[in-house]
């Protein structure tokens, strides 16, 4: 085997990190989940949930990343407990399986970008959306997005992902800020600013049992947790980094483009008298391109706007098929570029489905966020806390002075509080997956 790579300077890492943190779950998903979930109500439960479910699991990813070195599933074999790849197991599996429609959806960005150069969609923008999210454009759309992010990981974790995490990334964060003002020049836009910044407490007690799990699935979902991409990210790592230092500026910058994002997108939905609360996997794309067609300069708005939602989807994307290309490359014999394409086409290929039918999409999203990645995060907390915790807290330690109250809090909260949290919102995510098939007529816990 060749000799490993590893990161060139601290700040690569983080950009990396911060790269696939930051993709459509925050610019895409975040407005919208807060926008169905009742707005401020949903930011202060998802605010708490991420610092006090969010950074301790980021935090066991890194662990096992470092200590072993190792792709995700070999991980727990170099740790010594192999029967435990179980958990890497289903992590790897489910970033394959996201991945697949993540691209369809790189690809919807793709098409809406070369949209706002033309202003294809500014006529009627739910008629586009329907016409260009599904069929045979769909999967070629896929695909070249598909190419891109096989691209870039081919050429590596240095030359590759940490090269280009570090022009992604700053230029998302100049761009959105930018997006920020803008809005903030909206008539109404005072009413958005509203909905979304201030929380009314009974909304959020009324509907906790709806707003907990939504939270707690975004939560990973952004902090890219429960598919390994954080274990593979800091199995480059040098032994001297902070993790929790690390850890903490990793999640602090991803919150913040999360709510940068809101910042954009609530102006513009209050400044057309649009419902934020209409939810859908589509809906994003048919309210805010219909926003762009009838605000001034719509065309230059949807153009940064959508370019800055590719280089979000690109950096998060190029993490997944790190996961699985690190895998194939520590125990195959082939060389890493003939492994990321040949990952990148399986991918593509299960992704098919999805860029032709919108139900398979709906599915593949839901199965992944309800069940994978919490059950993979869940699999994790329970091998640290109760297998594995003095290796744990060692190499939480490791290159840093954290403090031993730092150290034991957090293994408590990987012991209790992550599995209770998890548990909860696995039993609520399945209730609502077959409330959803129609097994069940009704919510019946907590409704
Ligand atoms: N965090 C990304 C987003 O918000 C998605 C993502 C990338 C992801 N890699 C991941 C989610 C790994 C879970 C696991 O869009």
């Amino acid at each position: 085997m060749a000799e490993r790579e590893t990161w060139e300077t601290r700040l690569g890492f983080i950009l990396a990190a911060v790269g696939s943190a930051v993709g459509l779950g925050n610019i895409w998903g975040f407005p919208f989940q807060a926008g169905q979930n009742g707005g401020a109500a949903f930011l202060v439960v998802y605010l708490a949930v991420v610092f006090l479910i969010g950074f301790p699991a980021i935090l066991m990813e890194f662990v096992v990343g470092r200590r072993s070195r190792r792709n995700p599933i070999d991980a727990f074999r170099e740790l010594g407990h192999g029967a435990w790849a179980i958990a890497g197991i289903v992590g790897t599996f489910t970033a394959f399986w996201v991945l697949s429609f993540y691209s369809v959806i790189g690809g919807w960005v793709l098409r809406y970008l070369g949209g706002s150069v033309t202003g294809a969609y500014f006529g009627d923008a739910t008629a586009y959306f329907n016409a260009i999210s599904t069929g045979p454009e769909a999967v070629a759309l896929h695909a070249v997005f598909m190419l891109l992010v096989v691209g870039i990981v081919a050429f590596g974790v240095e030359d590759g992902i940490e090269r280009s995490a570090k022009v992604m990334v700053p230029s998302i964060v100049v761009l959105l800020f930018g997006l920020g003002i803008w809005a903030s020049t909206l008539s109404n836009a005072g009413a958005g600013y509203d909905y979304y910044l201030s929380p009314n407490v009974d909304v959020i007690v009324d509907n906790i049992a709806s707003i907990l799990p939504s939270a707690v699935g975004q939560a990973f979902f952004t902090l890219s947790l429960g598919m390994g991409a954080m274990i593979a990210y800091s199995s480059y790592l040098g032994r001297d980094d902070s993790l929790p230092r690390d850890g903490g500026i990793i999640v602090i910058f991803n919150t913040l483009v999360g709510l940068l994002a809101g910042f954009v997108v609530f102006p513009i939905l209050f400044n057309l008298g649009i419902d934020p609360g209409r939810g859908g996997s589509g809906t994003a794309f048919k309210t805010l391109g219909g926003a762009f067609g009838q605000i001034p300069s719509g065309k230059l708005v949807g153009i940064v706007f959508f370019f800055v939602l590719l280089l979000a989807a690109l950096s998060s994307a190029i993490s997944l098929l790190e996961v699985v290309t690190s895998f194939a490359v520590e125990n195959t014999s082939y060389s890493r570029p003939a492994v990321a394409v040949g990952v990148g086409t399986l991918v593509f290929l299960l992704g098919v489905p999805s860029a032709l039918y919108s139900d398979y999409l709906t599915w593949f999203n839901l199965l992944a966020y309800d069940l994978f990645l919490p059950a993979a995060v869940l699999l994790l907390a329970l091998f640290l806390g109760w297998v594995y915790p003095h290796g744990a807290v060692d190499e939480l330690r490791q290159g840093t002075a954290v403090s031993a109250t730092f150290s034991t809090v957090w293994l408590w909260f990987v012991r209790i509080v992550i599995p209770a949290g998890i548990l909860l919102t696995l039993v609520l995510g399945v209730q609502e997956l077959l409330v959803q098939a129609g097994v069940l007529e009704s919510a019946i816990l907590l409704s």
